[in-house]
């Protein structure tokens, strides 16, 4: 009875990204820059009933099975665990997920557990303390890794950490990472760097694609593959140790080896605009419609159109990051990654 969110290539959206605030605690150099503009006035962003009034519409005329809730940092927003405890009252078959970066998640952790909260993705690319104040600016490592036992203990599982490695910075610590998730019970993704910051300096030879990321990982586990990949942007492989499996990490290629023809994705961003792609040129003002008085068919009659148009690839039907590559305008922290 649904009405799915198809395009003209056949895929079909389920997974619903809802960013909630643009707002971060760190200013990640390959995301912001070191003096943030300004943030989204309050009054352009979202409230708890219009994104549940989203996520009511998405769920159950769209077809959308799962929400990721993102930011920015999610949990800059004071509110969150009631958005989290509005969703899942309003939407009890839906699975809800977190991505944040784990600051302030290790007081969170339980109230986000109870409120419904399925898992949780923790954003961390080192363990190396000097190494992290310099990837995020901030000298915050020991509250994310509290974070992160918070969230296992929380029975926030399966707890995935997402690093994105970069050529001369922390690709001499992956192994640490990747020993430290092992023994924390963390599924460990590596993440090749997109052009999508708002530094805008991105360039190719600083990514560490995933193949050089496995290649490092074989010195110390043998990797054998996962198969059953489905949409999921990863690739999977556990982790072997005489003869004992130790942990499992994951590959997202999203660079060199592109998963656009299995996107499963529809985005919204903190101010309510609706992308089809996370290097989408063209945004739907969802916000205007809700706060025009549009009714629940007008509104999903807009995202059917929206996503209908969804294109090939990365932004433009040709796909790649080439020379004909145009960054979108509004940056990772605004669309919610
Ligand atoms: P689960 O697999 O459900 O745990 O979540 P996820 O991997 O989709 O979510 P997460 O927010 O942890 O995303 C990890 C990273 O994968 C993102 O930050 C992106 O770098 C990449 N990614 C996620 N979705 C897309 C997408 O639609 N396109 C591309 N190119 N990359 C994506
Ligand atoms: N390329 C790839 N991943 C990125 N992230 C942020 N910026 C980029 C980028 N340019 C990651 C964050 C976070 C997730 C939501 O996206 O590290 O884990
Ligand atoms: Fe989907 Fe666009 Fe990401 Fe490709 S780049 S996987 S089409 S959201």
């Amino acid at each position: 009875s649904h009405l799915p969110l198809v395009d003209r290539f056949g895929r079909v959206a389920t997974d619903l990204r809802l960013s909630v605030t643009d707002v971060c605690n760190l200013r990640c150099t390959y995301c912001l820059p070191e003096v943030v503009d300004g943030w989204l006035p309050r009054a352009e962003v979202l409230d708890r009933e219009e994104l549940v009034r989203l996520a009511r519409i998405g769920t159950r005329t769209l077809g959308i099975e799962k929400i990721r809730l993102t930011g920015g940092e999610p949990l800059t927003r004071p509110d969150l665990v009631e958005i989290v405890a509005d969703l899942h009252r309003a939407l009890p078959e839906v699975e809800l997920a977190l991505t944040t970066n784990g600051l302030g998640l290790a007081r969170k952790a339980g109230a986000l557990r109870e409120a419904g909260l399925s898992r949780v993705n923790v954003s961390l690319d080192t363990v190396d303390r000097h190494t992290y104040a310099q990837i995020t600016r901030r000298d915050r490592l020991d509250e994310v890794l509290e974070g992160l036992s918070a969230a296992v203990a929380a029975g926030l599982t399966p707890v995935k950490v997402n690093c994105v490695p970069t050529r001369g910075i922390n690709d001499d610590g992956l192994l640490d990472l990747v020993d430290h998730c092992v023994e924390t019970g963390c599924e460990l993704r590596f993440i090749e760097q997109m052009p999508i910051g708002a530094p805008r300096d991105w360039a190719r030879e600083n990514l560490v694609t995933a193949q050089e990321v496995r290649a490092q990982v074989a010195t110390r586990y043998e990797l054998r593959e996962v198969p059953a990949r489905g949409a999921a942007p990863a690739e999977l492989f556990d982790l072997w140790r005489d003869g004992e499996q130790m942990g499992r990490i994951g590959t997202i290629a999203s660079v060199t080896e592109p998963f656009c023809g299995s996107c499963d994705r529809t985005r919204i961003s903190a101010d309510g605009q609706l992308r089809s792609c996370l290097f989408s040129q063209d945004e739907t003002d969802l916000r205007g419609l809700l706060r025009g008085g549009a009714d629940d068919e007008q509104i999903a009659r807009a995202w059917l159109g929206t996503m209908a148009a969804k294109p090939r690839a990365h932004g433009s039907d040709a796909g790649g990051f080439g020379e004909d590559f145009v960054q979108p305008e509004r940056p990772m922290n605004a669309i919610g990654g």
